[in-house]
């Protein structure tokens, strides 16, 4: 399963690929506002060093709602970088532009996925990447995690290439869940992935042995 970060800031960016397991980003306008990158230049200068760090997809949100102006946008952002990758939300507008970009070798993130209807409609526009959001579902008391293995089945009964992107990641077991899923990719806050470290008896066990090296080499 691919590790994408789920933020807007560089030093998570940064930490989470010094540690070797990160295969990409994905933005949206509100991890971008919480950093404070506000304002069209800096708002792509930023998606750029994104990039530049990573060397790896990184998705860049349209903010526009109509066919024309998704397009334009979204090729405004696939032609900052190689490794962008057009976020457009899951709208009737948004399914026409997912086939255009498709038909164009554009890459692209069918955002705001809470359905397997919906799911099916981005793999069959050709989307690249297919985000649900499954932290959001369980805010809902819903299950977020029976949305990923509805899609999963639908995907594998027709063969999609449209990669499951399990997105709204909140903490560690929703990582744990998304690969017994079959997720493709999941995106998490940095804390996610860090969780995965974690085990009392990893530490107790190393402890233990440096004490004894060092009771043994006194
Ligand atoms: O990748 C989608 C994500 O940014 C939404 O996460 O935590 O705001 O539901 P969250």
């Amino acid at each position: 399963m691919k590790f994408f970060i789920d933020t807007a800031n560089l030093d998570q960016i940064a930490e989470a690929h010094d540690l070797g397991v990160l295969d990409g980003v994905t933005t949206n306008p509100s991890l971008m506002a919480k950093e404070g990158i506000t304002g069209e230049k800096n708002i792509l200068e930023h998606y750029v060093k994104i990039c530049e760090l990573v060397k790896a997809p990184v998705s860049a949100e349209v903010i526009s709602t109509d066919f024309g102006g998704i397009v334009k946008e979204g090729e405004r952002l696939a032609e900052l970088h190689e490794h962008i990758v057009v976020k457009v939300p899951m709208i009737k507008e948004g399914v026409k532009a997912l086939k255009y970009f498709h038909d164009k070798g554009i890459s692209t993130n069918c955002t705001l996925v809470f359905s397997p209807g919906q799911a099916l409609l981005a793999a069959k526009a050709g989307a690249t990447y297919v985000s649900p959001f499954i932290g959001r579902i369980d805010d809902i008391s819903s299950d977020g995690m029976d949305l990923i293995h509805k899609i999963r089945h639908i995907y594998d009964n027709y063969g999609y290439e449209t990669q499951i992107l399990a997105a709204s990641v909140r903490h560690t077991m929703h990582i744990m869940d998304c690969a017994m899923a079959g997720a493709d990719v999941m995106t998490g806050p940095l804390s996610s992935i860090t969780g995965l470290l974690k085990h009392p008896l990893t530490d107790i066990g190393l402890e233990k042995f440096l004490d004894d090296y060092k009771k043994g080499n006194a």
